[in-house]
């Protein structure tokens, strides 16, 4: 389809979207038939996305509408700033504020994100020298896959401060996590359990996956992503040769239309569910990291480009005026849980409007050689 076609196709679908949202503090999370809309209030991991996609769509459309929609509901989230009860905040905070502050270089921006990482920070403990993801549970120091986002935040905040503090912490956390949670094969456990004591994992295993030893789709996608950005911070050639590696099990594992089941070792595939979360994840991490690897470019661009072509189709996106505006159908957010299986998901969108975006630009920069 041509892209100005699909880009006001999906500028139908997301006005539908935003009829939902409403003037309270609470932002979409989800939608299935089953459930109807769930929300998201600055308590959740995900309150950070519908913002962060209607920046992205400012940004593909260049309609003011939208301009106004994501600030105001950016500045729904402020409140979270100081939470020290979660790792999430750098999902909260640098899919809402950070495209904020990118886009418009606006100071009040820049401050909020600051005193986020700030409080990130705080759940830092130097003997594990990693950031502890959950509260609850009984693990003695939790830490999942997914945290390996949030240190995006930390990175920034480094830069934009000078002070190396944020950045110390997202770098001992990257390494950890890779030393511990990674296997052989380049496929990770969702959840290590450390001593606090001693800094040494007690327990590895799962939660939102099939078992302790399966591979999570969404869960190698957070890992994927995260270690592609983290060689975008640091240039460290560690980071870009793990990068790889994963990048290499999610391809050599890929189903026919590249969208991976809810996890890889799922028994019953191909009659399990997708998670399209996680392919929109895999496109937007195979574009940036497509730009690093000269040997890899064209092999990485045309996985990326052939992900999307799911995504666009009528398998994947939602027609226009359904789906209570989420752009896309098939995502699975907990299995093992039976919570949020085969539905819409605001992260799924999310990542999917940044896939497009740097597939545009991919095209445009060849264009302009
Ligand atoms: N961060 C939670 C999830 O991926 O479901």
């Amino acid at each position: 389809m041509d892209k100005g076609q699909l880009i006001s196709e999906l500028n139908s679908q997301f006005a539908y979207f935003l009829k939902s949202v409403p003037e309270t503090r609470e932002v979409p999370h989800s939608y299935s038939e089953a459930q109807g809309l769930l929300m998201a209030s600055p308590n959740l991991w995900t309150c950070g996305f519908p913002p962060g996609s209607m920046w992205y769509m400012y940004e593909l459309t260049g309609a003011k509408n939208w301009k106004k929609a994501a600030t105001f509901n950016t500045l729904k989230l402020e409140e979270a700033k100081n939470r020290t009860n979660t790792h999430d905040l750098g999902f909260i905070f640098f899919c809402s504020y950070g495209n904020a502050y990118r886009i418009t270089g606006i100071e009040e921006y820049k401050n909020v994100i600051i005193e986020a990482s700030e409080t990130l920070v705080k759940r830092f403990n130097s003997t594990v020298g990693s950031i502890r993801s959950w509260d609850w549970g009984k693990w003695q120091y939790p830490v999942i896959i997914d945290n390996v986002m949030n240190l995006e935040m930390l990175f920034w905040a480094s830069k934009i401060t000078g002070d190396s503090k944020y950045k110390d912490v997202a770098i001992s956390h990257a390494d950890v996590t890779m030393a511990n949670h990674y296997r052989q094969d380049g496929t990770c456990c969702h959840l290590v359990d450390y001593d606090i004591s001693t800094g040494k994992p007690i327990k590895k295993q799962t939660y939102q996956g099939l078992n302790d030893e399966s591979a999570w789709a969404r869960g190698q996608a957070w890992g994927f992503y995260g270690y592609v950005m983290c060689y975008r911070e640091t240039r460290n050639n560690n980071y870009l040769h793990f990068a790889n590696k994963i990048a290499s099990y999610i391809l050599d594992n890929a189903p026919r239309d590249m969208i991976p089941f809810w996890d890889y070792d799922a028994p019953g595939i191909p009659n399990e569910p997708k998670d399209a979360s996680a392919g929109a994840l895999i496109a937007s991490a195979l574009y940036e990291l497509s730009s690093y690897v000269p040997a890899k470019t064209k092999c990485y661009i045309r996985s990326a480009d052939q992900i999307l072509d799911s995504l666009n189709s009528e398998k994947y996106r939602a027609e226009i005026g359904t789906n209570k505006g989420f752009l896309l159908l098939h995502s699975t957010g907990n299995k093992p849980g039976n919570k949020e299986v085969d539905v819409a998901l605001n992260y799924a969108d999310y990542y999917y409007l940044e896939a497009l975006k740097r597939q545009m630009e991919i095209k445009n920069s060849h264009k302009k050689i």
